[in-house]
């Protein structure tokens, strides 16, 4: 049985959000971080941060649906820390749009950032995760891929695969003793800009307001906040403070 601070983490979308708040999180058990986003700069800033609370992060930018990019994220890691024995893969985006005004650059978009980017990472951090026969595989879903959701077909329809995805792996890979667990979040709202590993007093630990904590009266953030990231030709429309994913 690996430890947690035995760990090497690999965390996609670690730029903001989820994906920061755990990199931090997990810095704190004392493993290292591999942190991934398609906004480079904003890795780099996570990483950075990991170190300055005497974490070890090192950082690459890329697409979580491109093969190449995600094959060149684990061989750095590796060659930074060793194989990922923790995957989280979180990367996403969101934006609203009437279904019979999408069009197919868009749908299949959605469906290859959420989708094939959870099979590519997964299946690339499988490989020597079975060679070890131990490791851990998080993806980020969404309460929405149970539920489908107004004008989020194409969102909801990623979900949805994701749940489908992770629920096979864990069928397929029950006896090696990887396990794959698919996280599907209330809406909710990350704050860790000014979290840090290993943090001493002055420093506040990691924390994440939960569709619980909207229920007992704090508002979440309107989501889906991010469009696409590698730029989608039609801007996202704004949500009302209420919606979830
Ligand atoms: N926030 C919520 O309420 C909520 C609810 C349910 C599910 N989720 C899911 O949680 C995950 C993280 O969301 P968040 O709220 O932290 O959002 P966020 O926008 O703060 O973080 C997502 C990160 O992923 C990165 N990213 C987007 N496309 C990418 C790509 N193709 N390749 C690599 N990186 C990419 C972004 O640059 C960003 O840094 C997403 O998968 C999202 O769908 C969020």
């Amino acid at each position: 049985m690996i430890e947690m601070q035995d760990h090497i983490a690999v965390i996609t979308g670690a730029g903001s959000g989820f994906g920061e708040a755990t990199a931090y999180r997990l810095a704190r058990e004392g493993m290292p971080i591999f942190c991934q986003d398609i906004n480079e700069e904003n890795a780099q800033r996570t990483a950075a941060k990991v170190r300055e609370g005497n974490g070890r992060a090192e950082a690459i930018g890329g697409d979580v649906a491109s093969e190449a990019d995600v094959k060149a994220m684990f061989a750095a890691c590796r060659s930074a820390f060793g194989d990922c024995t923790l995957l989280f893969a979180n990367a996403g985006y969101a934006r609203l749009s009437p279904f019979v005004e999408m069009s197919v650059e868009e749908f299949d978009r959605m469906v290859a950032v959420l989708l094939r980017g959870v099979f590519l990472c997964d299946r690339e951090a499988l490989g020597p995760m079975l060679e070890k026969g131990e490791g851990v595989i998080i993806n980020t879903a969404s309460q929405l891929g149970h539920k489908g959701a107004n004008e989020m077909a194409h969102y909801a329809a990623a979900k949805a695969g994701v749940i489908g995805l992770t629920k096979s792996l864990a069928l397929e890979f029950r006896a090696a003793a990887c396990g794959s667990t698919p996280s599907a979040p209330a809406p909710a709202t990350p704050r860790s800009s000014t979290t840090s590993p290993r943090s001493g007093s002055r420093r506040r630990p990691p924390s994440c307001r939960s569709g619980a904590s909207a229920k007992r009266g704090r508002s979440p953030r309107p989501w889906p906040s991010s469009p696409d990231p590698a730029g989608p030709s039609t801007p996202a429309r704004p949500l009302g403070p209420t919606r979830a994913t």
